[in-house]
């Protein structure tokens, strides 16, 4: 069996046997921009943000879809999700900064975060960023004071614990009550914070949000959320007069990393959640708010690619053989965090036969470096070109410069073109923020230029 016909990846083999994204030669992608290189595909990307507001727009026609930054995030990113009109959640100075730089329309953007600093609230405020997500009552009375000296009327959106638990791993929890996000809903936390928020002439609450985890495959856990969500609602009109325009359910759609993840698709996973806001809040003759959903692994994830340049290989007979790559935990932490299961293939040997079972490591010095353990493959070599597939989220927005590796470059491909959206770093850039104190000089000779 062949590469392409053992992984059945909706990728296309050119007649040279080399794998194409977005009708670019993987092994042309390497020759002009090396290796490790995040490839990333922007019909992909499109597609899943069409799916998304289409299939939503269908049975919910009052929503809207906010793209989780923190998956992917750079100004080419924010420049693609705005013209699919998408809105932005950010979490940190950093993401709204980039955001902001692209020209992303601040009252389109959405900043969440458990702990922003003062100078991330003024910032937002300042720049008019049209939600705050206000994830604890200290951060409530934090704002409502930046807001009295900004001078400025926040609009506001409570995010929530609603005590599920979403079966995911464990770090990717977020909706249990035991959490660091949100306040809780069952403790009082969430009535009190709501009250607050309306005698406060200096704020808007808009509604309330709940996000119960990521990389989720049923709708179960989503339905739960909303049936609690739905009650809090009613209970918070019955002891308020308050009746919320904003309900946000989060992101946390699965996606297929390999052949035993089989995911909803984007169409009946957000057609599911439209209708059962839509059943539940009606049955409590509330009346529908605007609904928000904020994906974001699954709008990047699938459209990702990594292409690395395999080195050298070690043989133990009758143990394991170990394909080394010039990337790993550096460009994709996912497998040593999360043990994530990704697939992939020789994409200069695609029409070859499946022969071989080995385990593809990184090149940190570190045991738990591996990016794929015991997987088929072609027959590799030294200097073959490995194609991870489904690295668009939270790998090159989680990568890391361990061992002092420069972070690895992206391009965005599309129609067999390729555009570079985020340059290779330099080991310049790598000592750029370094400070020599005097008394450290070391012989300016040996220094490298
Ligand atoms: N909204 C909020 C408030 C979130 O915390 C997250 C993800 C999302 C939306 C987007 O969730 P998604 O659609 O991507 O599942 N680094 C982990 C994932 C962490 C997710 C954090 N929050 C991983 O690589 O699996």
């Amino acid at each position: 069996m062949t590469a392409s016909e053992f992984f059945q990846r909706d990728f296309a083999t050119n007649h040279l046997g080399h794998l194409e994204i977005g009708g670019c030669d993987a092994v042309d992608l390497v020759k002009d921009y090396g290796t490790p290189l995040y490839v990333m595909d922007e019909k992909k990307i499109r597609a899943n943000c069409r799916d998304y507001l289409q299939a939503l727009g269908e049975i919910y026609p009052d929503a809207d879809v906010i793209y989780a930054g923190k998956a992917f995030l750079t100004k080419a990113i924010c420049g693609l999700i705005y013209q699919e009109g998408l809105g932005l959640d950010v979490v940190s100075g950093g993401e709204l900064y980039t955001a902001l730089h692209a020209g992303f329309p601040p009252e389109r953007i959405y900043f969440h975060g458990n702990n922003k600093s003062h100078e991330e609230l003024l910032f937002a405020l300042r720049q008019g960023v049209g939600q705050i997500m206000v994830d604890g009552l200290m951060e409530l009375e934090t704002l409502i004071q930046l807001a009295i000296e900004t001078r400025t009327r926040p609009g506001v959106i409570f995010r929530l614990t609603p005590g599920i638990e979403a079966h995911t791993h464990t770090y990717n929890q977020t909706g249990q009550e035991d959490s660091k996000f949100g306040m809780g809903i069952n403790d009082g936390v969430a009535l009190h914070a709501v009250k607050m928020a309306l005698r406060s002439p200096h704020i808007k609450l808009l509604g309330f949000h709940s996000h119960i985890g990521s990389q989720i495959f049923e709708v179960a856990p989503f339905e739960a959320a909303i049936k609690v969500m739905g009650e809090f609602l009613v209970e918070v009109r019955k002891q308020t007069g308050y009746v919320a325009q904003v309900l946000d359910l989060g992101g946390g759609l699965g996606i297929s990393y390999n052949k035993e993840e089989k995911p909803m698709s984007i169409r009946e996973a957000v057609t599911r959640i439209g209708e059962m806001v839509r059943e539940s809040l009606t049955a409590l003759e509330y009346p529908l708010p605007h609904l928000i959903l904020e994906p974001g692994r699954s709008i990047v994830g699938s459209a990702g690619t990594t292409l690395y340049t395999v080195g050298n290989i070690k043989e133990l007979p009758g143990i394991r053989t170990y394909v080394a790559v010039d990337g790993g935990m550096t460009d994709n932490p996912r497998v040593a965090l999360y043990q994530a299961v990704y697939e992939a293939v020789l994409a200069n040997k695609m029409y070859e036969q499946v022969t071989e079972v080995v385990t593809i490591t990184g090149k940190c010095c570190e045991s738990g470096d591996m990016l794929i353990w015991d997987l088929p493959i072609v027959s590799p070599k030294p200097g073959d070109i490995l194609a991870a597939f489904s690295t668009g989220a939270y790998n090159y927005s989680m990568a890391s410069n361990y061992n002092r590796l420069p972070r690895a470059a992206v391009v965005l491909v599309a129609e067999g073109q390729a555009d570079l959206i985020v340059a290779r770093e330099t080991y310049e850039q790598l000592v750029q923020n370094d400070l020599m104190p005097k008394r450290l000089k070391v012989n300016p000779k040996i220094i490298a230029k």
